[in-house]
């Protein structure tokens, strides 16, 4: 997918905002050499060089790099993919904040992410976990289906796991898990009254290729006031997102 880098650091930084606890979680130190993968503007790479210097991030997005080089030039960001990436050096740590249901090729994800740290390095990785947004995507399979249009409507574009089906496919890799949590957190949709038809254009544009621009004004109506009753309230629009966050070491085989 091409990304607006400016539009997702405009209306849409609750992305990084929400990243933040997950950098308290890493707790980075200043000997310790870490991977901000899905690093996107880099708000979350450059949180983390406050306490290491020894931090990259990557992107697979060309457009977010450019704009992450831009704001923080003192960090290096290089583009690569998740689902395939190599670094000379190995990491002690692995960082992943709402970048992981991107990647739909998520077991050689997972082999990257094992090959690329450290003996005992650690994941520390928060993304969606089954059934996420799963109220908005449900409805919006439903209208596209209801106009017609019917590839559009079957289009796979996320992978939300459930805990155990993604610690068995880390546990396969040879990580051990720590800590797994599937929670809720409702998500805020902030500065204006089109939260849901906003979200989809930043983020599920993809589904309505070849839709005409007609029926896509209409298809977005629908969905956002068949949500209405419940995703908008006190004035405000939230998105049901469920996260899933994870810790897992890099086992050396015994
Ligand atoms: C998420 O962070 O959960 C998410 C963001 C965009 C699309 C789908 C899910």
């Amino acid at each position: 997918m091409k990304w607006d880098s400016k539009l997702y650091k405009n209306k849409h930084a609750f992305v990084f905002e929400y990243g933040e606890s997950l950098v308290d979680v890493l707790d980075p130190k200043p000997e310790e050499t870490i991977l901000d993968l899905g690093c996107g503007t880099g708000e979350l790479t450059y949180s983390i060089s406050k306490k290491t210097l020894n931090i990259i991030g990557m992107d697979y997005s060309p457009e977010m790099i450019a704009s992450a080089k831009v704001n923080f030039p003192e960090i290096q960001f290089f583009v690569k993919d998740a689902a395939n990436f190599n670094f000379d050096i190995q990491f002690d740590s692995i960082f992943s904040n709402a970048t992981l249901h991107w990647i739909l090729d998520y077991k050689s994800c997972v082999k990257s992410m094992y090959h690329n740290l450290k003996p005992n390095g650690k994941l520390i990785i928060e993304f969606g976990g089954k059934d996420n947004v799963g109220l908005i995507v449900k409805t919006l399979r439903n209208h596209l289906k209801q106009y017609g249009y019917i590839e559009q409507s079957q289009l796979k574009q996320w992978y939300f796991p459930s805990i155990g089906e993604y610690c068995q496919v880390l546990e396969k890799v040879g990580f051990r898990v720590t800590l797994a949590q599937h929670y809720d957190r409702p998500t805020e949709l902030r500065e204006n009254n089109n939260g849901i038809k906003d979200w989809l254009e930043m983020f599920a544009k993809n589904f309505f290729f070849n839709v005409n621009s007609s029926d896509k004004a209409k298809i977005l109506d629908h969905i956002q006031e068949d949500l209405r009753p419940r995703l908008f309230s006190n004035g405000k629009w939230f998105a049901d997102y469920k996260r899933l966050r994870i810790i897992a070491i890099k086992q050396e085989s015994l």
